[in-house]
C-alpha cells in the first residue's frame, strides 16, 4: 500500500514531546523523518524516566516511532555543512527549541529559505512571536496554565488543576502537523515554502474555546446554568472550575459504581441528554419522573440535579461499571466506564483497531505504544520501533553524497 506522504523528507530537529509527536504522525503516514540529535546524548527523553537501565526510555520510544536517527553536532562547522546539505534536499524542517536557539545556531528563517526556497520551516514555541512572554521556555503544565485550561479544571474548592492529557505538548504537535500539511498544499500552488508557527498557549486556548464562550455568557447574565454552582452556589466574574460537569447543554457527572470503595476507577460518566429523559427514567425504574413537573424538563431538574445523580448512584450500587454501561446503552444513554490505563492497555477493541500496538525494539524487546488515532480507508499506518541514537547516521550521510572516508572523518571529529 503506498503511503500519501511518501517522498516528503522531513528534518526532525525536535525534542521532548510537542515536536516529536508532530513528526511521528507524519512518519506514520509515509514521510521520511530524519531525527537530528546531538551526538552522545540525543533527545533528552531517551534517558528520562527509564524503566530499563541503559535502554531508551518509553518516553522516547513512544514519540519517535517510524523515524531515522542522525547524530549531528550542528554547532561545529562540519555539522553545519551536513545540515545545510540536508536542508537543500528536504521539504520540511520541524523544530521546538527554546526561542532563538535555531537563530543562534546560524539557521534563521532567512538563511534556511535562502538555502532552499521550497523549505517549510515549522516551529513550536511556548508563546507566539511578539507575545509579551515570547522569550520563555515552556513545558506542558506551563502551557496548560497560560492557556486557560488549569483555571477551569478541577473542583471549585481546590486549586487550578492540570489535565493528564498532553494539551500543551502532543496537542500542539497535532496543530503543527495540520499547519505543515496545509503549507505543503500551499507550496503546490505557489512553489514556495513558508514559516509555520504554533504556540503551546494558543493550542491550549483553541481547546478551551467553550470556556471563552462561558466567560462571555457569564459577563452578560452573571451565571452559567450548566455548572454545579447553579443555582445554589456563588459565581464571581470569572469562569469557575466545574468539577466533572458536562461542558455543553447536557448535565453529566462521574458516578460511583459497585466496588468504588476499593477500586479508584469503579465509576461511569453519566450524561442526562434532554431528549433521553424518558429512557433514563425507564432504565432507572423511575417511570413516575417522566411526567412529574419537578423532573420533566431540564430547567425543572437543574435545581436538584445532584439529588438525581444520587438516585442514579443508588441504582448503580450493585452494578459494576461494565454492567451499568451494558444496561444503559440499550436505552441510548451517552455514558462510558472510567477506564484505567491498565484497562486501556489490554482492551481487545483498541488492539484490534491499531490504537494500542505492540512494536519491536532492538534494546527493549517490544513495547506498547499508541498507534494512529486517525483511521483511513486506503491506508493502514504500520508502526515500527523508534531508532537507536545515531542508528542511521552513516546511511543518511551516504545518501547526502559523503564518502566512507569523509564519514570516518566526521566521526573522528565528533561532529556526528
Ligand atoms: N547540535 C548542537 N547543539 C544542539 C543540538 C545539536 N544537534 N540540538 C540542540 N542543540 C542546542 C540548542 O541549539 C541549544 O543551544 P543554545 O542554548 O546554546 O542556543 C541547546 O541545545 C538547548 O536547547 P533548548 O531548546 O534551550 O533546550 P532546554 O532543554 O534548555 O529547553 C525546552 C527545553 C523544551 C523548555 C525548550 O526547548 C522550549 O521551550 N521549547 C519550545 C517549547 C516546547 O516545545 N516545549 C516542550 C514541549 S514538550
Amino acid at each position: 500500500m503506498s503511503k500519501p506522504l511518501e517522498g516528503i523528507k522531513i528534518i526532525d530537529f525536535t525534542h521532548v514531546q510537542a515536536g516529536p509527536a508532530c513528526t511521528q504522525l507524519l512518519a506514520w503516514f509515509g514521510a521520511d523523518v530524519i531525527k537530528v540529535e546531538r551526538p552522545g546524548s540525543g533527545d533528552v527523553t531517551r534517558s528520562q524516566l527509564r524503566d530499563i537501565p541503559d535502554a531508551d526510555a518509553l518516553y522516547f520510544t513512544m514519540l519517535n516511532s517510524n523515524k531515522r536517527s542522525l547524530t549531528l553536532d550542528t554547532k561545529t562547522p562540519e555539522g553545519k555543512e551536513v545540515l545545510e546539505k540536508l536542508v537543500k534536499e528536504s521539504d520540511v524542517l520541524v523544530e521546538n527549541f527554546a526561542p532563538g536557539a535555531l537563530d543562534r545556531m546560524g539557521f534563521t528563517w532567512e538563511r534556511l529559505s535562502e538555502l532552499n526556497p521550497k523549505l517549510i520551516v515549522a516551529s513550536v514555541k511556548g508563546f507566539s512571536d511578539g507575545h509579551h512572554y515570547d522569550d520563555l521556555k515552556v513545558y506542558e503544565n506551563v502551557a496548560q496554565c497560560a492557556g486557560g485550561a488549569a483555571s477551569t479544571t478541577g473542583f471549585w474548592d481546590g486549586p487550578p488543576t492540570v489535565s493528564a492529557a498532553a494539551l500543551g505538548d502532543s496537542n500542539t504537535g497535532m496543530h503543527l502537523a495540520i499547519g505543515i500539511l496545509t503549507a505543503l498544499i500551499g507550496r503546490g500552488q505557489t512553489g514556495r515554502g513558508q514559516k509555520v508557527a504554533v504556540s503551546m498557549q494558543d493550542s491550549v486556548i483553541n481547546l478551551c474555546r467553550v470556556k471563552l464562550r462561558d466567560q462571555q455568557r457569564l459577563d452578560r447574565v452573571g451565571y452559567l446554568e450548566e455548572y454545579p454552582q447553579y443555582p445554589h452556589g456563588e459565581f464571581t466574574d470569572v469562569v469557575p472550575r466545574g468539577g466533572n460537569a458536562g461542558g455543553g447543554g447536557q448535565p453529566g457527572w462521574v458516578l460511583k459504581c459497585k466496588g468504588w470503595e476499593t477500586d479508584p476507577n469503579a465509576y461511569i460518566y453519566f450524561t442526562i441528554q434532554g431528549h433521553a429523559w424518558e429512557p433514563i427514567c425507564r432504565a432507572l425504574g423511575k417511570p413516575e419522573w417522566i411526567s412529574d413537573p419537578n423532573y420533566a424538563t431540564a430547567q425543572a431538574r437543574q435545581p436538584h440535579i445532584f439529588d438525581i445523580f444520587a438516585t442514579i448512584e443508588e441504582w448503580l450500587a450493585d452494578k459494576t461499571k461494565y454492567e451499568a454501561v451494558d444496561i444503559l446503552r440499550k436505552f441510548d444513554i451517552p455514558c462510558a466506564p472510567v477506564l484505567s490505563m491498565k484497562e486501556i492497555a489490554n482492551d481487545p477493541s483498541l488492539r484490534a483497531s491499531g490504537t494500542i500496538v505492540e512494536v519491536p525494539h532492538k534494546e527493549r524487546g517490544s513495547y506498547l505504544t499508541v498507534g494512529s488515532p486517525i483511521k483511513f480507508s486506503g491506508l493502514k499506518p504500520e508502526i515500527t520501533g523508534s531508532p537507536l541514537l545515531g542508528e542511521h547516521t552513516d546511511e543518511i550521510l551516504a545518501e547526502l553524497g559523503y564518502s566512507k572516508d569523509q564519514i570516518a572523518h566526521l566521526h573522528a571529529a565528533r561532529s556526528v
